[in-house]
């Protein structure tokens, strides 16, 4: 694989194969610096192995960045299960899987992802404890990082308008699912004008209902009047052909991989759109998830770090504007600061 030289900086990865159950899986483990490897296991229907692997390194790395950024005791890793998630999912294929994570003795633990549900994960539970995201765990996660978006979006107001008030400030949401639903709260609380759209049109209505919140179709959000556009639905909606339709001043919500290539941050840039780093405002959920892990769950201060979100989306903007780089380049470069300093300081407790 001759695109592996991009991702020299991984300290393992592992094929793992099991002709029983049919499992073929590749778990990345990016780094172990911060603390135990730590992401999702997504379960896909690679079209290449090589694919599949080139996946599971870039999203590994990607966990590392959102990790550290988030000031969490965890590093970054990723799993991907080659198969078709509603066909070739079976038990034995799934503790197939915790065998082979529990063989990593807890260097990465596995948690759920697209294709893959907090049920399957206690399948895997029943060979390893290396996981998280069960029921009964933390429980649902979007609440924190509901709430860490919404302190992203104060960070970005004050940076647009000179002060983190959303009184008045027209912010469209894209997806009134989990986090949605949860941001739309804060949002209007603080007096924010809702523009909305969702697939789902009974999602929409309870919006209008509860914040008279304005609807518009599911096709233009993207492209609505207002101060701040907030993705929360899929990733890629920023993109070569949506940019020249945002009107929005800044985009800061909570869906992962917004950019539908990097280099759409530079464009962004160019056309004097702010971006709030996805994989920054959206960690509350893994701050959530990581109190699982670390067995330290506590409310308060799971919101506490979720909001400290803003601060640290404040500081992006900031160097961003003091260096040219663009925000999304920014974010990536504290990431591999903070890993070189932790590095250096020796390794994890
Ligand atoms: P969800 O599945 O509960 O909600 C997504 C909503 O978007 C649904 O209501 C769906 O109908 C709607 N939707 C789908 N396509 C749409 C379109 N083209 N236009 C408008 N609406 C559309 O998902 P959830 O949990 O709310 O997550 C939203 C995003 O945030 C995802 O990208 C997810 O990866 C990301 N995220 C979620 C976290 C969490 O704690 N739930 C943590 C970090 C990131």
């Amino acid at each position: 694989i001759t695109t592996l030289r991009d991702f020299d900086d991984h300290e393992l990865v592992l094929l793992a194969r099991d002709a029983d159950s049919g499992l073929t899986a590749v778990i990345a483990v990016h780094s172990t610096v911060a603390g135990p490897a730590c992401g999702g296991t997504r379960m896909w229907a690679y079209a290449t192995h090589e694919e599949a692997v080139i996946d599971a390194l870039r999203l590994s790395r990607g966990m590392t960045y959102k990790n550290i950024m988030a000031g969490l005791p965890l590093g970054g890793g990723k799993s991907v299960i080659i198969g078709n998630a509603r066909t070739d999912k079976s038990d034995a294929l799934l503790r197939a899987f915790g065998r082979k994570v529990e063989a990593l003795s807890g260097r990465y633990i596995a948690a759920e992802d697209v294709g893959t549900s907090p049920a399957d994960m206690a399948l895997v539970g029943q060979e390893t404890r290396h996981v998280a995201g069960l029921t009964g765990g933390a429980g649902d996660p979007s609440p924190f990082t509901a709430f860490g978006v919404y302190h992203g979006i104060k960070a970005t107001a004050r940076e647009l308008t000179g002060t983190a008030d959303l009184k008045g400030l027209k912010i469209a949401v894209q997806g009134l699912g989990h986090v949605g639903q949860y941001l739309c709260q804060h949002l209007a609380a603080e007096g924010a004008q809702l523009i909305v759209a969702d697939l789902d049109s009974d999602k929409v209505a309870e919006q209008i209902r509860l914040h008279g919140a304005t609807a518009v179709d599911a096709g233009a959000i993207h492209a609505a009047d207002c101060d701040i556009y907030a993705p929360c639905a899929l990733g890629a909606t920023v993109n070569a052909r949506s940019i020249p339709e945002i009107r929005a001043k800044a985009i800061a919500g909570a869906a992962n991989n917004q950019l539908s290539v990097p280099e759409m941050a530079a464009e962004l840039a160019r056309r004097g759109i702010l971006y709030a780093p996805d994989y920054v405002i959206n960690a509350g959920g893994i701050i959530s998830v990581s109190a699982e892990v670390t067995g330290t769950f506590d409310h308060a201060a799971i919101m506490a770090r979720s909001a400290a979100i803003g601060d640290t989306v404040s500081s992006i903007f900031a160097r961003a504007k003091a260096t040219g780089a663009t925000t999304a380049d920014v974010a990536d470069m504290l990431a591999q600061e903070k890993l070189a300093a932790l590095k250096a300081a020796g390794p994890a407790q």
